[in-house]
């Protein structure tokens, strides 16, 4: 399994910073936003990942991750010249994704909780999973509306009357078809490859599984300035309480074993001295 990390787009509501830069670079609390997309992929035992974004914001990727050995990964980038649409992501990737299935998730979608929904998904062989998740504002996403037995009947994006209060998240398990499928996409009329076209597709040949994320799971999506505050108050709280970071790729890459209790200590002497590299001390003592 792959994993690819979208965070690029051109993030107009959070202008002026991504003037500068992707969004997927705000600080959340204590750490850069991309941190808690690919600690999803991380914990899901996914270690070979492909980040697409600009060509203003790989470079600062590429200082934080390098080539993600040091977190036992390795991390490829590819440029997305302008925001074409989600599912230009497996174009981006075909060569990376090889023969390969592939787990997409948005560089800008955080979840948090019990993971169990995704580590489910990513046994499934053959198809596409996709997640729904009851939101307040479903104008907003993509929505599935379900039958009685909770089976997809339909997704439409940001409909203006909703059949239903489930939004799709930005995370995504394709098996390799998804490449040929998005090779035959039209760009919409808002001129993007829309990944609600990926998935239709699925579900018309009868492969779409959509489960359903319980409310125990906390789906933060960050595209604006208010949803940025709110999650890093949620994140601030949560570690604050528990003296225990979220996302913290390090900790992860050593809980995981994709890297050695040696490979651990040396990461860590190699930080500077900071509140993160404290954190990580502790972590290693208290092992
Ligand atoms: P969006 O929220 O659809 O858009 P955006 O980030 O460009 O922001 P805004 O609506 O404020 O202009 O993007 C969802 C995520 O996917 C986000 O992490 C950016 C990323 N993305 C790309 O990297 N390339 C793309 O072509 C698109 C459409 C999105």
């Amino acid at each position: 399994m792959k994993g690819i990390v979208l965070a690029g787009g051109s993030g107009s509501r959070l202008y002026p910073i991504t003037k500068i830069y992707s969004k997927q670079l705000a600080l959340i609390y204590d750490k850069p936003l991309i941190y808690y997309p690919l600690s999803i992929l991380m914990l899901g035992g996914i270690r070979e990942i492909l980040i697409i974004s600009n060509k203003e914001t790989i470079p600062w990727y590429q200082g934080l991750f390098g080539d993600g050995k040091h977190l036992g990964l390795t991390i490829e980038y590819v440029l997305q010249d302008a925001p074409n649409g989600i599912a230009e992501s497996f174009l981006l990737g075909e060569k990376f994704i090889g023969d390969d299935s592939v787990t997409l998730i948005l560089g800008d979608n955080i979840f948090y909780g019990n993971l169990d929904f995704f580590y489910r998904a990513l046994k499934q062989k053959d198809g596409a999973t996709i997640f729904g998740y009851r939101v307040n504002d479903p104008e907003r996403y993509g929505i599935v509306e379900f039958d009685a037995v909770g089976k997809a009947l339909s997704i439409e994006e940001k409909p203006a009357q909703p059949k239903s209060p489930y939004a799709v998240p930005g995370l995504y398990i394709y098996d390799n078809d998804v490449v040929g499928i998005s090779k035959a996409l039209k760009p919409s009329p808002r001129g993007e490859l829309e990944i609600t076209d990926v998935n239709k597709e699925y579900l018309c040949r009868n492969k779409l599984a959509v489960q359903k994320i319980g409310r125990g799971v906390a789906w933060l999506d960050t595209g604006t300035p208010e949803a940025l505050l709110q999650a890093s108050y949620f994140f601030g709280v949560i570690e604050d309480r528990q003296g225990l970071k979220v996302a913290c790729l390090e900790e992860i890459a050593y809980h995981q074993r994709f890297i050695s209790h040696d490979q651990f200590v040396e990461v860590i002497s190699a930080l500077p001295k900071s509140l993160y590299r404290s954190y990580l001390e502790r972590i290693l003592q208290e092992e």
